[in-house]
């Protein structure tokens, strides 16, 4: 059974690392060369918001789920672990991170996303909707180097 959940646990958390090395790293450097225009982008974004906001909240809620459940059977039952090791600070810091970017999304990014498919076309909400994702990039990068710490300690 560890062997499954750790199998979804690595798929899920492929798709949202995935997606965040798409926009935060590729998509960034095409922008800072600008090959990329703007307006092109908002109309990119657009045409995904059917799919992208179910598709990423379902990888995050199993990467949550599988990671609680991992770390169960990790510490079978010595929560305690939680804070008096290295391993276990790790895996605490990678939980908060992982709850606040779910926060983020579903608090505001969703609304964000619901509101562009509503009304359309304004620089604004996808200004908004950028800089949310810059708050969710920066929580995948901590979530992935302390996840990586804990994997390798
Ligand atoms: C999107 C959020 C998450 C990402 C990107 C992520 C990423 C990773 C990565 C890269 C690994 C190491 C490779 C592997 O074993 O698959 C890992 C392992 C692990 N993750 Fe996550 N994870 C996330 C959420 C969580 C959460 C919320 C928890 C727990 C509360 C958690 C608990 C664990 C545990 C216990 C391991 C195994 C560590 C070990 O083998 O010592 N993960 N995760």
């Amino acid at each position: 059974m560890y062997g499954v959940i750790s199998i979804l646990h690595a798929v899920s958390w492929s798709i949202v690392f995935g997606y965040y090395f798409f926009w935060g790293v590729i998509l960034a450097i095409a922008r800072g060369k600008k090959d990329l225009d703007v307006k092109i982008e908002n109309e990119f974004m657009k045409g995904t918001l059917n799919v992208l906001p179910p598709v990423m909240a379902v990888s995050w809620i199993v990467a949550l789920a599988t990671g609680v459940w991992k770390t169960a059977t990790i510490v079978r039952g010595s929560w305690s672990i939680m804070y008096s090791t290295t391993w276990g600070w790790l895996v605490t810091v990678g939980f908060a991170a992982t709850i606040a970017a779910i926060l983020v999304g579903v608090t505001q990014m969703i609304p964000t996303c619901k509101a562009i498919l509503a009304y359309g076309r304004g620089e604004t909400l996808f200004k908004r909707l950028a800089t949310l994702e810059r708050i969710n990039f920066s929580l995948v990068i901590v979530i992935m180097v302390v996840m990586l710490l804990a994997w390798a300690y």
